[in-house]
């Protein structure tokens, strides 16, 4: 037994992946941060996990080298054995045990360093704010032809027509997946997706998510065959150069992008311009003034953020954290939305307010796996967002009375659809 000191464990039975709590998720986060910052709820893959409510206390997390992104990185595991995880979770193989899904452990997300140090800095020059600003004028050309085709229609669902497209578009670019083959970034991603909800959910996904990754291991080899001046070509280069990273490692890393790339995006667009349609001063201070574009990006990142939690990390001994004893193996999670709105670092914290400056919203995390896309996605923010208000300055919800439908799973926040009027 270790010698940590341990308060009772604090446990509750909300379900942080269900539908129910992401329609409203404040109440409960509000009573969480004031009264109980650390709990164990029902989480999905790992059967419980703690959760953070507090600002300082998901910083720390977040920063804490006890905690690790791969699970055989845990103290005294078997490295034979599949990963046993406490409290009835369901077992994740680990890496090199077989199982499909086992290359999908092997992207910089799941690892710790040397090789996520190694894995993010091949990616790592595709995604500088240098190299990211160049794609501005592409961004507001893609932008541009998605509002022409809408113009035509007097009301459309925004997620479907705009907020999805123009991220799928972009990383399609950037990674050189060919126009004809986007509709399975869109499916396999939102297959991968429900992987991380409920066991039934993850039995009807898991033929898309093999189908999904069959179609990279093609691409690749296409691409392999006849390289082109994206950043696939670029990491293959990498691979064939000097074994920089293996098979598995370089569809992870393709699968990660791919995904990363624009669910996380299309949630910034919808939660954003659902925010300002419910804020119609926000939205017109907006309009008039396109120099907020930048912090106004900031704020809707901070307030309707795109991912509600971190991904798991996992005690690698038994340690505490934040006065509470964490077993070995067990996982922990920041939540973002929560420490979002932490009163003591955020005056006013359930106000909107596009100018807020300072921000230090956590929206794309800390330390070493902070957002290695949020360069890209700022600059689709500060240029989506505005390109809609100003072409359409009569947009609002088709039906303000009618409550919006918010997406049940874990990690992301984002709206099934966004119904507007334009007209
Ligand atoms: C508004 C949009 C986005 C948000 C809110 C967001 C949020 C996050 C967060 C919170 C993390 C860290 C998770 C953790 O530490 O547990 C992360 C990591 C990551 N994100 Fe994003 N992301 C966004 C867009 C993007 C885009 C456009 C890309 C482009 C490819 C991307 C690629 C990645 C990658 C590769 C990682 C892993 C970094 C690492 O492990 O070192 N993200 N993102």
């Amino acid at each position: 037994m270790s010698a940590v000191a341990a308060r009772p464990p604090n446990r509750e039975q909300i379900r942080i992946a269900a539908r129910s709590f992401k329609q409203d998720p404040h109440p409960v986060l509000d009573r969480w941060r004031a009264s109980a910052p650390m709990v164990q709820v029902p989480a999905p893959l790992v059967g419980r996990a703690w959760v953070l409510s507090r600002h300082p206390d998901v910083v720390a997390l977040l920063k804490d080298p006890r905690l690790v992104k791969d699970r055989t990185n845990v103290d005294g595991r078997d490295p034979t054995d599949p990963l046993a995880v406490p409290d009835g979770g369901r077992p994740i193989r680990r890496r090199g045990s077989g199982g499909p899904l086992a290359p999908l452990l092997t992207g910089m997300l799941d690892r710790d360093d040397p090789d996520h140090a190694r894995l993010r800095r091949l990616a790592q020059a595709a995604f500088t704010p240098r190299r990211i600003e160049l794609l501005a004028g592409r961004i507001g050309q893609i932008a541009d032809g998605l509002l022409d085709g809408l113009a035509r229609q007097g009301r459309f669902d925004l997620i479907g027509a705009y907020a999805l497209p123009l991220p799928v578009v972009v990383i399609s670019e950037m990674l050189g997946v060919p126009e004809a083959e986007r509709a399975w970034v869109v499916r396999g991603s939102k297959a991968l997706i429900a992987l991380g909800q409920a066991p039934w959910s993850m039995a009807l996904a898991l033929p898309s998510v093999l189908v999904f990754m069959q179609r990279i291991r093609s691409l690749i080899a296409r691409r392999r065959a006849d390289p082109g001046d994206d950043v696939l070509s670029a990491l293959i280069a990498a691979q064939d150069g000097g074994g920089a990273l293996d098979d598995d490692e370089l569809l992870a890393m393709v699968v990660l992008l791919l995904s990363a790339g624009h669910e996380t995006t299309t949630n910034l667009i919808g939660n954003g311009v659902a925010a300002l349609l419910a804020h119609p001063q926000a939205r017109d201070q907006l309009v008039a003034d396109r120099s907020l574009a930048a912090p106004a990006i900031e704020e809707l990142l901070r307030f309707a953020p795109p991912v509600e939690t971190t991904t798991f990390r996992y005690a690698r001994a038994d340690i505490e954290v934040a006065g509470t004893l964490v077993r070995r193996g067990e996982a922990v999670l920041g939540l973002i939305g929560s420490a979002n709105r932490d009163e003591t670092v955020f005056d006013r914290p359930h106000q909107l307010d596009l100018a807020r400056t300072p921000n230090r919203h956590l929206t794309f995390g800390m330390g070493g796996h902070y957002c290695l896309g949020a360069p890209l996605a700022r600059l689709e923010g500060a240029i989506a967002i505005p390109a809609l208000l100003e072409r359409f300055p009569r947009l609002r919800l088709a039906d303000p009375s009618g409550g919006l439908r918010w997406r049940p799973g874990l990690v992301l926040r984002g709206l099934e659809r966004l119904p507007v009027c334009i007209d």
